[in-house]
């Protein structure tokens, strides 16, 4: 009913906070030598998770019993976060994106948005959310210059949502949707963990959505990660999901590859929003990827499949000054592998579950 009522409206609206955002980009540094790494691979977007916690519970995503959580003294406060980013900026990060964990169960959501939306040189604030309490949310983050929204959303289908989040809230999620596209927030990108024989049938109806609606349906490879019940068996790989949405709309086509994107993106002519493909499990995209993590407790993390980190929140509370601890964010980026491990490696691997990642 909501998309039919989306559909005929057109509530784009330009944010005011824009105009302020564009006057800051002029400002933007270029990437310094501490950003990159040694193939050339220039980081200018960070990735900050904002907590550990969650208001689900998704399967894919971390064990039913929950995860060990830490104390929140050992959590980034609201001026550290501001710090590493202002540091960051500073060296040429453009683009940040605030993660999780669900980062709108974060009290100073709010406070944190309108500080990085103060800093001069910082072109993209986006945040990840499931959407179960973003829709009251949202217009002051629009205000405050939120350029992009990822919602996660895996089926359109209440009780298969019950089934995967281990909570309820499917309507929450449709209503945040919702309130985005109402709002005109610039870049709207639905994320679906595609799990073969859980969710796959579901792929065309989320291929409507892009067809009626600006926004990105970005379907995401499975990955392994500790205690996820991870199989091989339940990837499905995106070249079947392409091939499955051909079947259908014989005229999807590539669009040109962005640097440093990291999802192949098609579209379908007539559609109003585009189709993503993620496919960490079977075409790894690490030659493009020019992001950096820091962990809600400030690790520095460069590969999301990796296990090299160090701790800036360390070396702030120790009131190291910021050039060594610039000296030591150049040297962790050097370190930066190639490549990840493949699918034959990751599985066996160990690796923190992703909800203490940051998604
Ligand atoms: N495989 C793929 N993507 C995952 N995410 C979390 N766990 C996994 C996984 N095992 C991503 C989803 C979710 C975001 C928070 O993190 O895209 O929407
Ligand atoms: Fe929470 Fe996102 Fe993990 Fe689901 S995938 S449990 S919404 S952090």
């Amino acid at each position: 009913m909501f998309l039919r009522r989306l559909y005929s409206t057109s509530l784009r609206t330009v944010s005011e906070s824009n105009a302020r955002r564009w006057a800051a980009i002029k400002n933007a540094k270029p990437i310094s030598h501490f950003l990159t790494d040694n193939y050339n691979r220039k980081h200018d977007y960070l990735r900050i998770s904002i907590t550990e916690r969650c208001n689900l519970r998704c399967m894919y995503c971390m064990p039913e019993e929950g995860v060990p959580l830490q104390p929140d003294s050992q959590i980034l406060s609201t001026d550290e976060i501001i710090q590493i980013a202002k540091m960051f900026v500073s060296q040429g990060v453009k683009k940040i994106r605030l993660t999780g964990g669900e980062p709108t169960v974060r009290k100073d959501i709010l406070e944190i948005m309108d500080r990085l939306n103060q800093i001069e040189g910082l072109k993209e604030i986006c945040i990840t959310s499931n959407g179960i309490a973003l829709h009251r949310k949202l217009p002051k983050l629009a205000q405050s210059g939120l350029t992009s929204l990822n919602l996660s959303l895996d089926t359109l289908v209440e009780g298969k949502f019950t089934l995967i989040t281990r909570r309820n809230g499917l309507k929450n999620v449709m209503k945040s949707l919702e309130t985005a596209l109402q709002l005109g927030i610039p870049k709207v990108k639905l994320n679906i963990v595609v799990v073969k024989g859980l969710n796959d049938d579901e792929i065309m109806n989320f291929v409507k959505l892009a067809q009626f609606y600006p926004l990105e349906v970005r379907f995401i490879e499975y990955m392994p990660f500790d205690g996820n019940k991870w199989e091989l068996e339940k990837v499905m790989n995106y070249q079947d999901i392409i091939k499955l949405i051909r079947e259908t709309h014989p005229t999807i086509e590539r669009v040109a590859h962005k640097h440093g994107e990291t999802s192949k993106t098609y579209q379908i002519p007539g559609f109003k929003g585009k189709l993503g493909f993620i496919t960490s499990m079977t075409d790894d995209f690490c030659k493009d990827c020019t992001r950096l993590r820091i962990t809600s407790d400030g690790n520095l993390k460069v590969c999301l499949f990796g296990n090299d980190e160090v701790s800036l929140r360390d070396l702030i509370r120790s009131n190291v000054d910021e050039d060594e601890i610039l000296q030591v964010i150049g040297k962790t980026v050097k370190n930066k592998k190639e490549k990840h491990a493949g699918l034959d490696e990751l599985p066996k691997m160990a690796n923190r579950p992703m909800i203490l990642i940051g998604g």
